[in-house]
């Protein structure tokens, strides 16, 4: 199945790990409603690793563990489509998953068909364990394969970390998305070191297979399974502007059922998502030839065309002090010459300003971002 815009949704993961049962997938169904996140967008319920027991059924299928699931998955998957949700579900691509549950290698069919039983609408395919004998490309290939001949519409979701040159090779498995780096933690340092690795790979960055920057960390506040220092309001802000601006799917990973007014507002916040859930799924790049690496030089202005000519630009500023950072308008194409200019939208406060001479400086605080949607107009 191919989707064209990056896929919004929850997973398990990052605040439950191997701590996940049916209570809590029911929870966070109703919760995905009742907090308005579907209504924003994110439509899939994903959940992660741990869910099976550690041996298959005499036929050679997967099974729930029925401690944690009692009912099973058709259960689920009935509960989470009759609220309008999608359900995803998590296998790996080796011996054993990440945790150490039994793994989809050299069961790929009878597992896809599995999961078309269940009526699963998404896979997470891991990396752990992988044997020696076969390359990771035949491997996702496989079960590319597997999936797209049940019969049903199963989004792929890749998950090699980026590894083995997944980039050159993951769109020949039919993913619709590829983790392009390895786990995130809730510390603004794993979301820097998250963006820099971003920037070599754009490039493979395109309409219906998108760089996945690995589950959002916004609203964690430190607690759950990679909830170590946890991040600022601001952080969060700009964590949450970078991976929209980058086309990574979005997929929360805190307590949806307890999120404080702010997390809602980071994660709720439909401009920002309309720049990533755009249909063009073009390239961002980065405007100026900002320089990067250097850590006081850390600040990056990315920019997106949008569909219907609009372009979202973002301000990102990584370092640790304030920093006054310009956009030169001949840098986009744009500037005198063309006679227009830019009306711009701040997209977290809502103001409004035309871009005069050219330039468009701003001083952005540490840690911190300013993204516009921007309209060109006649200079
Ligand atoms: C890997 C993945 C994570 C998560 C765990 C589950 O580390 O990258 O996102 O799925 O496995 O064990």
């Amino acid at each position: 199945m191919v989707k064209l815009t990056p896929p919004m949704g929850w997973n398990t993961w990052n605040t439950f790990a191997n701590n996940i049962d049916e209570k809590l997938i029911l929870e966070a169904a109703d919760a995905m409603v009742n907090e308005g996140l579907l209504e924003a967008g994110y439509e899939y319920l994903v959940m992660d690793d741990c869910w099976a027991l550690h041996e298959r059924d005499e036929n050679g299928r997967l099974v729930p563990d029925p401690e944690k699931f009692p009912h099973g998955m058709k259960y689920l998957a009935d509960y989470i489509h009759s609220k309008g949700l999608k359900f995803g579900m998590y296998s790996c691509a080796g011996t054993m998953t990440c945790g150490g549950y039994p793994s989809s290698f050299e069961h790929e069919f009878i597992d896809a068909q599995t999961f078309a039983e269940w009526e699963i609408d998404f896979l997470k395919y891991d990396y752990c364990y992988k044997p020696k004998t076969v390359d990771g490309p035949t491997l996702y290939r496989r079960m590319g394969m597997a999936l797209a001949n049940t019969g049903r519409d199963i989004l792929f979701n890749s998950c090699s970390w980026g590894v083995d040159s997944t980039e050159e090779w993951v769109r020949s498995t039919g993913a619709s998305q590829w983790r392009s780096t390895q786990d995130i933690f809730d510390t603004w340092k794993s979301i820097k070191d998250i963006h820099s690795q971003q920037i070599r790979l754009q490039p493979y960055n395109s309409l219906g297979c998108y760089n996945d920057m690995d589950m959002l960390v916004v609203g964690m506040n430190g607690k759950g399974h990679v909830g170590l220092a946890g991040c600022t309001y601001n952080e969060y802000k700009t964590h949450f502007s970078l991976w929209a601006m980058l086309n990574s799917p979005l997929v929360i990973g805190c307590d949806i059922r307890n999120m404080d007014e702010e997390t809602k507002s980071i994660l709720l916040n439909k401009d920002i998502i309309a720049i990533n859930q755009d249909k063009g799924g073009r390239q961002p790049f980065l405007a100026g030839g900002t320089p990067w690496i250097i850590q006081e030089q850390d600040h990056y202005i990315w920019v997106k065309q949008l569909e219907g000519g609009d372009l979202a630009i973002g301000y990102f500023n990584l370092c640790d002090t304030p920093i006054r950072m310009s956009l030169n308008m001949h840098d986009i194409g744009l500037g005198h010459i063309t006679g227009k200019t830019l009306a711009l939208t701040e997209l977290w406060t809502k103001e409004t300003e035309v871009v005069k001479n050219d330039v468009l400086m701003k001083e952005v605080s540490a840690h911190d971002c300013l993204v516009y949607r921007a309209k060109l107009i006649n200079g």
